[in-house]
């Protein structure tokens, strides 16, 4: 039983697939599963909510209220209740809703209330799917993290032949599955990244930074958010924006503004992923008003900052503790040094040497050292790809 204990909110609405959705409940709770089944208002015009409560043994919810005695259904407790939200079959009108934020159904404000990660599995004639408009929320809501079950092609309910046939169950329960054995696993997890570079202040108009970019640590908060996790993400400044509505965004400028909220937020976390290139020295003084130019030779005195990883190194207690390396000689030495300096579970070491990786790349390649003294090298891929990889390897 491989979704045993797992909690899925199964979202209904108006197609004629819906009579696949009570196979689907079936086969979700074959596995082990508990499913709470939200319906449309239009989904039970397709198939009535005495089959599926019927088969999940639990009460359809699909009205804000139960009109005899005012109960309301809140759909904040399914929001943090669900492991996963699979909305099979989602029809042009729900996916444009959920596009657009129109809560005006129960199924809506629970896909906005969703704490989990969110499957969607599209069913519609094929020109409805082909529109433009269809592509472009869809796309939509790939951008909030949600995973599409892309429709297969064949004979639709208007006899007409093309793409829009909702996904056979069978096919959806193994997306369902393959979820909770890849990253299902961070569902609930809280994740602190630490992302971009900082600045240290001169004088109002001048800092010390450095090149990050910060696309590794955007990249890293995008895949555990993916994956179910809750994300805070301290990012010093950068121009990246982030889209999944489970990352939490603390923007910082200075390596102590990035040190206060990373050790505020720490013992709340599950793990820590500390991405940020940090100033390892400030200046010492910071002048009110522009430094003036003048002939003479200048000195700046710099005073070090302090080491985020290391202090939550020794703030760590059951959580994961990842750290970056960047390194020009004796690379793994000298990360393996850092790992135990830091008290780190793992240290993903990218090298300046490889050309295509480290700082402004779109691409990364990493190798990652673990504290049980493995070392595993991975080739050059999109930062979005090493992300699965750092992922994968630190939750296996
Ligand atoms: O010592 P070094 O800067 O090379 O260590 C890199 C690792 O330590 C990275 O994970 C980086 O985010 C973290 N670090 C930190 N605070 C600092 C310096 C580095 O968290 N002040």
């Amino acid at each position: 039983m491989t979704l045993k204990g797992k909690h899925i909110v199964l979202g209904i609405t108006g197609s004629i697939a819906a009579y696949k959705a009570a196979s689907l409940a079936r086969l979700f709770i074959k596995e082990g599963a508990e499913v709470q089944i939200v319906m449309t208002p239009s989904g039970k015009e397709f198939i009535t909510p005495v089959t599926l409560s019927a088969l999940t043994g639990r009460p359809v919810v699909s009205e804000f209220f139960t009109a005899n005695d005012g109960t309301w259904h809140s759909h904040v407790d399914l929001g943090m209740w669900a492991d996963l939200m699979v909305i099979a079959p989602a029809t042009a009108a729900t996916i444009g809703k959920m596009a657009n934020g129109i809560a005006d159904n129960m199924l809506i404000t629970t896909y906005l209330s969703m704490k989990a990660s969110v499957m969607v599995a599209p069913a519609m004639d094929l020109d409805m799917f082909a529109h433009p408009s269809t592509t472009r929320n869809i796309e939509i809501l790939r951008s909030y993290g949600n995973i599409i079950i892309e429709p297969a092609a064949g004979e639709l309910a208007s006899h007409l032949i093309g793409k829009g046939r909702m996904e056979e169950p069978e096919k959806i329960l193994e997306a369902a599955k393959s979820f909770f054995e890849k990253g299902g696993s961070l569902s609930k997890k809280k994740v602190l990244i630490t992302a971009g570079p900082t600045y240290e202040k001169i004088d109002p108009v001048r800092f010390i930074g450095n090149y990050s970019s910060g696309k590794m640590g955007f990249a890293l908060a995008e895949e555990c958010a993916a994956r179910g996790a809750e994300v805070y993400l301290v990012a010093g400044p950068v121009s990246l924006k982030v889209n999944h509505p489970n990352i939490h965004r603390i923007d910082v400028e200075s390596a102590e503004q990035m040190y206060q909220a990373a050790t505020d937020i720490f013992p709340q976390m599950d793990a820590a992923i500390l991405c940020a290139a940090v100033a390892d020295y400030r200046p010492k003084e910071q002048v009110e008003q522009k430094i003036k130019r003048n002939d003479d030779e200048m000195t700046l005195s710099l005073v070090p900052n302090k080491d985020i990883a290391a202090v939550l190194g020794q703030m760590k207690t059951a959580q994961r503790l990842v750290g970056f390396a960047l390194e020009t000689n004796d690379e793994v030495a000298n990360a393996l040094k850092k790992m135990e300096r830091k008290n780190l579970d793992f240290i993903v070491l990218n090298s300046l040497n490889d050309a295509g990786a480290g700082f402004r790349h779109d691409t990364n390649k990493i190798a990652i050292l673990s504290k049980d003294g493995t070392k595993e090298d991975y080739p050059l891929k999109s930062k979005a790809d090493v992300a699965k990889d750092i992922i994968d390897r630190i939750f296996a």
